[in-house]
């Protein structure tokens, strides 16, 4: 959507920041022990707490209130009876409704410990996405976004993963602009217009790319089994600096 008025942008402000506390409890919670259908209940609880819905559920009938992977699955992993442990490398991505409008973010993290090799591919996707989020400027061609986390993933020896991509979204979770491609892509055309809402989401692997999805119809998996992260926010696209929505 395009947020045109100041009701826009306060609703877009509130549902962003709902997603964003959510995420930073669960991810303050996550700890050795616990299993992942535990850790989405934290999720959901909050969601509701706040009067929002959780978007996946809602839109897609997803297993769950939030997505929980753990690598080498990035995305759509489904909460379930897994036992987190020390060192795991999980993502945990949290989309919802209020008020009619919706809202995306994600983040990757280690359980319980820090591991300089996974810490390394979680700095290195933290910044695509910040350089990503204030490349994308009203009048620019929406490429850029792709070709700055592309370069960033590059410069720290990693790849995107080409299959998944960032999304428009504020009236529903997925929307125009569809496939938000995390590299250059050669045809793309597309112009950022002002108002615009994105969700932005750099996934980087140490692999070639690529997902599969698995048995249960839902969890996205590098077919290299290598290691993956995503982070991921909700944005207004300004002439100027970006109004990032799902800072908690
Ligand atoms: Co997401
Ligand atoms: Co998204």
């Amino acid at each position: 959507m395009t947020a045109d008025s100041e009701k826009d942008i306060k609703y877009l402000k509130a549902i962003g920041r709902v997603c964003a506390l959510a995420l930073k409890k669960m991810m303050k919670e996550a700890k050795p022990g616990m299993t992942t259908a535990e850790l989405d209940n934290i999720g959901s609880e909050f969601l509701k707490k706040e009067g929002a819905t959780s978007a996946p559920q809602a839109m897609y009938q997803f297993p769950g209130a939030t997505c929980i992977s753990i690598s080498p699955v990035i995305a759509h992993g489904i909460p379930n009876d897994h036992v987190l442990s020390e060192g795991e490398l999980i993502n945990i991505d949290v989309s919802a409704e209020m008020d009619g409008y919706f809202s995306d973010t994600g983040a990757s993290m280690v359980v319980a410990k820090h591991i300089p090799e996974y810490e390394k591919i979680l700095e290195a996707t933290r910044s695509a996405l910040n350089k990503a989020v204030h490349a994308a400027v009203a009048r620019q061609p929406l490429n850029i976004i792709g070709k700055t986390i592309q370069q960033e993933a590059k410069q720290n020896g990693f790849n995107v993963i080409y299959e998944l991509t960032g999304h428009g979204i504020g009236r529903h979770l997925h929307e125009e602009p569809s496939a938000v491609h995390n590299f250059f892509k050669q045809d793309e055309r597309r112009i950022l217009n002002e108002g615009l809402v994105l969700a932005i989401e750099p996934f980087l692997t140490t692999g070639k790319g690529r997902v599969v999805e698995k048995k249960d119809h839902w969890s996205l998996q590098t077919t290299d089994k290598t290691m993956a992260a995503q982070f991921e926010h909700t944005i207004i696209v300004t002439k100027n600096e970006p109004i990032i929505l799902t800072l908690a």
